[in-house]
């Protein structure tokens, strides 16, 4: 079984950008932990990166087609901005039924008011938020028992 690790805008300059707000690891470390997670937990994780907001829409779609295969858990996604505005990402989510945790890095309710609005929490299974880069290895535990459990 696999699980997709999708990150958004921006989130490529993890490391150097803000380090104050989204810490020093780089999003290959990030990913290098995502696949240690997946080994544990016997999950194939593929990770990707986007800054358009129509790959991430794709590959949500495909995400979709993939867990209804029985061949995939679901998606951990960082949508990075497009959280708080992309209509066409939720909308993604909702429309493939992949099961999704969605995931910020910083604890974006402490932050400016525009990034306290969420389109995909409503579409969302859950959320983690604000606990680092520490929350992409649970995030992806979520996913497993959330597949065990058939919810999302
Ligand atoms: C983010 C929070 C968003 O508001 C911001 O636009 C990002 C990263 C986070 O991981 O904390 O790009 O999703």
């Amino acid at each position: 079984t696999a699980a997709l690790v999708l990150n958004g805008p921006n989130l490529n300059l993890l490391g150097t950008r803000e380090p104050g707000v989204y810490g020093h690891a780089t999003l290959a470390d990030v990913e290098a932990d995502c696949l240690a997670t997946g080994r544990e937990l016997g999950l194939d994780v593929e990770c990707r990166q986007s800054n358009f907001e129509g790959e991430l829409v794709e590959w949500v779609q495909e995400a979709g087609r993939r867990q209804a295969d029985g061949e995939l858990v679901g998606v951990v996604l960082n949508a990075g901005a497009y959280t708080h505005t992309s209509i066409a990402l939720a909308d993604a989510v909702s429309g493939s039924g992949t099961r999704v945790v969605e995931l910020h890095i910083s604890n974006v309710h402490r932050r400016e008011a525009f990034r306290q609005h969420s389109y995909l929490s409503p579409v969302a299974a859950g959320v983690i938020v604000g606990l680092g880069v520490a929350g992409y290895p649970l995030a992806l535990r979520a996913l497993t028992l959330l597949a065990a459990q058939e919810l999302r």
